[in-house]
């Protein structure tokens, strides 16, 4: 059969700061999603968690992606959970739904989103990535070693049905007019592929597709939160699927480039630089309000029901992997705002120093 898988997640209230949301907000949505999407029949599984203060709502069905109802669902049950996060006095409750009247497609109102519809084969393993206090193009480097690097990814050697190798299409995120992509084969466009991918801020991976087969391999939301509103309503934290094993690179040969930590931007106030932690699921926000974090529910779908997520990262290898990140990003921090530790002036997600920089524009004197 075709099934759909749409993840849909926004950050609508946390307890404490931006740690994580309440256990009643959660069992909130997942009434609703339970209630009005599969017991009536719209969707035919769903999983809900939370990776630091983002709730997402992972489902399956036969509706195709950008389905106005499954979006409507999604955007219903985060409205009802914002009602709880109110009545609780949760921190930035309903803080990302940035718009007041449902629409038709939930992309655009604040909400990231990544969905893919695909012919399910026998056995049909995929990956379910959640990221916090980071940005869509945390994805790039992991995503760039798995499909496109046999440093990361041996079946590029090894396997016949990956020998082809895949496609990767990208989006210029800064482009607000519409949706600006290129598509680019790897490995034949290895080096362009690079070039784009370097800047995180800019250019994401929005899709990858096997070019043996034409078949969806991964899908990763796109969201700038700041394009919707205009102004710093939090970060733009991605989430994405991705298909794995046969024609697809092994679930171990994904995880592994989460292995680095790369830097990635985010961490306090979505305005520094930190690596990326790779975490267990259901997982909190601590150190200066991070570091940035990335769980991994991996499942397998058959006939649109989805099995038990096993926690990817929750395994003793990983633990030695957080206390090398730990390091990195006490490293990094210990020089505070210099430099490399704190992003570009025009990545700021705060107002604030915009307003400084202008009286301190009036004060600067070029002498003769
Ligand atoms: C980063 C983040 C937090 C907040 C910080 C200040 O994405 O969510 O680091 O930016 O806790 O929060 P406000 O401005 O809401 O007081
Ligand atoms: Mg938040
Ligand atoms: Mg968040």
């Amino acid at each position: 059969m075709r099934v759909t898988l749409s993840v849909i997640k926004a950050d609508i209230g946390s307890v404490g700061g931006h740690i994580k949301p309440s256990e009643k907000l959660l069992s909130r949505v997942r009434e609703f999603v339970e209630e009005e999407g599969r017991k009536k029949g719209l969707i035919e599984d769903f999983y809900i968690f939370h990776t630091g203060d983002d709730v997402a709502i992972l489902m399956s069905h036969k509706r195709g992606v950008a389905n106005p109802d499954v979006h409507k669902l999604a955007w219903d049950a985060f409205r009802a959970g914002t009602e709880v996060a109110k009545s609780q006095g949760l921190y930035g409750a309903g803080q990302d739904l940035l718009k007041d009247a449902f629409s038709g497609n939930i992309r655009g109102m604040g909400p990231a989103v990544a969905e893919m519809e695909f012919e399910e084969r026998p056995n049909e393993p995929f990956l379910f990535f959640a990221a916090d206090k980071t940005e869509p193009g945390a994805f790039n480097l992991p995503l760039y070693l798995a499909f496109a690097d046999p440093m990361y990814c041996s079946g590029l050697i090894l396997s016949p049905s990956m020998a082809n190798g895949f496609k990767f299409t990208i989006m210029d995120v800064n482009y607000t007019e519409g949706d600006r992509v290129i598509e680019l084969n790897a490995p034949e466009e290895l080096y362009d592929i690079a070039a784009l991918l370097r800047d995180n801020e800019r250019f994401v991976v929005e899709k990858i597709h096997s070019r043996r087969t034409g078949e969806i391999a991964v899908a990763a939301s796109t969201t700038r939160l700041h394009n919707i509103a205009g102004k710093y309503v939090g970060k733009d934290d991605p989430v994405m699927l991705v298909r794995v094993q046969g024609d697809f690179p092994a679930t171990g040969e994904v995880l592994s480039a989460f292995s680095i930590g790369h830097y990635v931007a985010g961490f306090m106030r979505g305005s520094h630089n930190g690596p990326l932690m790779p975490v267990k699921l259901n997982s909190t926000i601590s150190f200066f309000d991070g570091p940035p974090i990335i769980s991994c529910a991996a499942f397998c779908v058959h006939e649109g029901k989805l099995t038990e997520p096993v926690d990817c990262f929750d395994h003793p290898f990983w633990d030695y992997i957080r206390m090398r990140v730990s390091e990195k990003a006490l490293e990094l921090r210990r020089q505070g705002f210099s430099g490399p530790a704190m992003l570009h002036y025009s990545e700021l997600e705060y107002g604030g120093i915009v307003e400084k920089m202008k009286k301190l524009e009036e004060r600067f004197k070029v002498r003769g």
